[in-house]
């Protein structure tokens, strides 16, 4: 028997969102950031369902930009961290990739290369976040001492967008200055400025976490639907006397006869050791808490205040009901970070298969 656990990845609610988005950004063309595994939530089924939606993609790497590739032959695919080594960069000329020119010697490659053989580029620009990125004297050189393809773009990315409005927008004063010294294509926004900086909006829009339903600010955003919805049932059910305790190191322990149902998902299935005793699973139409430590490969959940609760129901870890912004938030977590970071071992399928 199969194991009953899994992430049921919403297409409909992945479209939704990029539709949205697109709403929200009109005039400016929609890059989808599905590095990670589309944010953990599997290339293969996000990248298809946006192909009528997006104008294009950005991936981590060049693996990442092969593997869309061969999911989608035509669409523009940004490799946002660029080049590691001059072999990457004939890989992008291959395979039609977008190359990000982020340090000196990704230039220096990239300039190696027989002007008719190098790929598209976009020249990433460090305006404060001071990770990658070039610096405006190496983009001045670039730009004043070679003659770079119609369609390049500059580029930035916004290390508080979510929090600092001043920062932010000094930033995108930086990059806008650049852009239009050179006469170049821009590109600026993520979730957050998407949704709250439309001058940043610029030629292109690169969101990822808000187009899997995730909302980069403290409140929910009610126009950004879920996208992955995990489950599963429950392994089992046992009664508690008061003092008997739950799990590893013992750490919860009954005040009162209590019923303790067990669910098979841990984390290696992605759901985070650290979540703490009381946060919800949702069952029955009711949220119910977790009680004890997250082991590897189950959950344990006090459900006496639910008497028809019975070994098979179904139990809902994060989705409709538990937001994982919620979710994330209560236990001091990054949602983001939950997301990337589910593992191939937690099935993930866009058929409901439970
Ligand atoms: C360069 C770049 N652009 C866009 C994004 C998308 O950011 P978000 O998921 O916050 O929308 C990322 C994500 O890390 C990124 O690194």
């Amino acid at each position: 028997m199969t194991r009953p656990t899994f992430a049921y990845i919403d297409l409909q609610a992945l479209q939704h969102n990029a539709q949205w988005l697109k709403h929200q950004c009109k005039g400016s063309k929609l890059m989808c950031v599905v590095k990670a595994d589309a944010y953990g939530h599997s290339l293969a089924l996000v990248a298809p369902a946006l192909a009528d939606i997006a104008d294009g993609f950005a991936v981590a790497h060049s693996a990442e930009g092969i593997e869309l590739r061969a999911l989608n032959a035509d669409v523009p695919i940004l490799i946002l961290e660029g080049a590691f080594e001059p072999e990457d960069v004939e890989l992008a000329y291959q395979y039609r990739l977008t190359l990000a020119l982020t340090n000196i010697h990704q230039v220096n490659d990239y300039l190696a290369r027989p002007s008719q053989q190098r790929p598209s580029v976009w020249l990433k620009v460090d305006t404060g976040m001071h990770r990658l990125g070039l610096s405006e004297t190496q983009l001045t050189t670039l730009c004043e001492s070679h003659q770079l393809p119609a369609d390049t773009v500059i580029f930035t990315h916004f290390s508080d967008a979510d929090t600092d409005a001043i920062k932010t927008r000094l930033q995108l004063a930086k990059l806008t200055e650049l852009g239009r010294r050179y006469g170049l294509g821009m590109s600026a926004a993520n979730s957050p400025a998407c949704l709250h900086y439309p001058e940043s909006h610029l030629d292109w829009v690169r969101p990822g976490y808000a187009i899997y339903g995730g909302c980069p600010f403290d409140t929910l955003d009610p126009n950004l639907q879920p996208v992955m919805k995990v489950h599963t049932r429950i392994h089992s059910i046992r009664s508690l006397q008061s003092g008997e305790c739950v799990g590893y190191g013992s750490t919860w322990c009954a005040q009162q006869p209590t019923r303790i149902a067990t669910l098979p998902i841990g984390y290696a299935d992605g759901y985070p050791r650290s979540i703490k005793s009381a946060t919800p699973v949702w069952l029955h139409n009711r949220s119910v808490p977790i009680v004890g430590r997250v082991s590897m490969d189950l959950i344990t959940i006090d459900v006496t205040q639910v008497p028809q609760a019975a070994e098979g129901d179904l139990v809902e870890l994060w989705g409709d009901n538990i937001r994982l912004h919620t979710l994330a938030q209560h236990n001091d977590l990054s949602g983001y970070e939950i997301m990337a970071r589910i593992p191939k071992r937690l099935r993930r399928s866009s058929d409901w298969l439970l």
